[in-house]
């Protein structure tokens, strides 16, 4: 009879409110900076792991589809990692769907590595240990360390496997925060973010500027989440988000995740604050905008961006819960 070990987990995105820029260690993916992030409650990933002692290599199906292979290397790593942890020598086959209304043009890869690291150890061990999970989703992208929890997330940049992981702030029921994501282009970007990340610390002249006032803006951001100062949130976040756009446009060669439509949303947020609205931006590496807003101007930020964008280009998100292992 075949040996088989089954694990499931699901997880949310995140958006980062103070930025992940850059890689101190790319093996490891140990960051350069520490990084805030919301998780969101609209987009989540699916992820079902089977480990057989038949298999004779990992196979991964996204939304049914088989991936090649030749794009399985982060996978691969994170699995063979964690193998190594609890002792165990089998191959798997890994489900995974996204949950991402399909007009959105979010990334992923955050919820679905985060799924996958979830799935992969409730496979072969407890689930109990949520800052382990944390660091092993952290081998498949970095930012899939924050989406482990709900709410505000802090990811602590480490100096080794062990010391980079992420903890909860405060969560999702403790802040008053959203995410309208005005859709400016669904395709996929153009500059994945590990490339852009890597020429940005190898050229930039303002890199390590870049690393000092992140890392500066996290106590900061901290104590504003922890009051719910939304107006110190909202200045922290589009400030990071600037200045982390500040240094691809420094670059050499230089390069920019903006597409017009992107300013035309940064001025509209500008509008908005000048009338009386408050709302903030952050864009990540795409072209796509998200408007930070407090609940009680929802409707209004949404009608106002509803004069330039059409209703598929708007998706409203709120903070979202951290991973779980059952599917309710
Ligand atoms: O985790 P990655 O490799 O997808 O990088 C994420 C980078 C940003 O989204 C631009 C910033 C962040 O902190 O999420």
């Amino acid at each position: 009879m075949k040996n088989e070990k089954k694990g499931f987990a699901r997880a949310h995105t995140n958006i980062a409110l103070i930025k992940y820029w850059g890689k101190a260690n790319n093996e490891l993916i140990l960051p350069a900076n520490d990084s805030i992030s919301l998780t969101l409650d609209k987009f989540y990933s699916d992820t079902y792991v089977t480990f057989s002692d038949d298999l004779t290599e990992n196979s991964f199906f996204l939304n049914q589809i088989p991936m090649p292979k030749k794009s399985m290397k982060r996978i691969n790593h994170l699995i063979d990692f964690t193998k190594r942890q609890y002792n165990y020598s089998g191959f798997a086959k890994i489900q995974s769907y996204n949950h991402v209304p399909t007009s959105a043009g979010l990334a992923s890869s955050a919820s679905g590595m985060a799924a996958l690291a979830g799935a992969v150890v409730s496979a072969l061990d407890s689930t109990a240990d949520l800052t382990n999970i944390s660091r092993i989703a952290r081998l498949g992208s970095g930012s899939a360390s924050r989406s482990i929890f709900g709410g505000v997330v802090h990811w602590h940049r480490g100096h080794d496997h062990e010391s980079s992981f992420a903890e909860q702030i405060v969560s999702e029921k403790e802040i008053d925060l959203n995410m309208i994501t005005v859709v400016v282009d669904r395709h996929q970007k153009k500059v994945k973010s590990t490339h852009g990340m890597a020429q940005t610390v190898a050229t930039s002249p303002f890199y390590s500027t870049w690393v000092d006032e992140a890392n500066r803006a996290i106590p900061e951001m901290i104590t504003a989440v922890q009051n719910n100062d939304f107006t110190k949130i909202g200045e922290l976040a589009e400030h990071s988000a600037a200045m982390m756009h500040a240094t691809t446009l420094s670059a050499n060669p230089a390069f920019t995740y903006f597409a017009p439509e992107t300013i035309k949303a940064v001025r509209l947020v500008h509008q908005m604050r000048s009338t009386g609205i408050e709302c903030y931006f952050t864009i990540d590496a795409g072209p796509n905008v998200k408007v930070l807003c407090r609940t009680q101007d929802i409707t209004r930020v949404h009608n106002f961006l509803a004069h330039e964008f059409n209703e598929q280009q708007l998706v409203v998100a709120r903070p979202g819960s951290g991973i779980k292992f059952t599917k309710n």
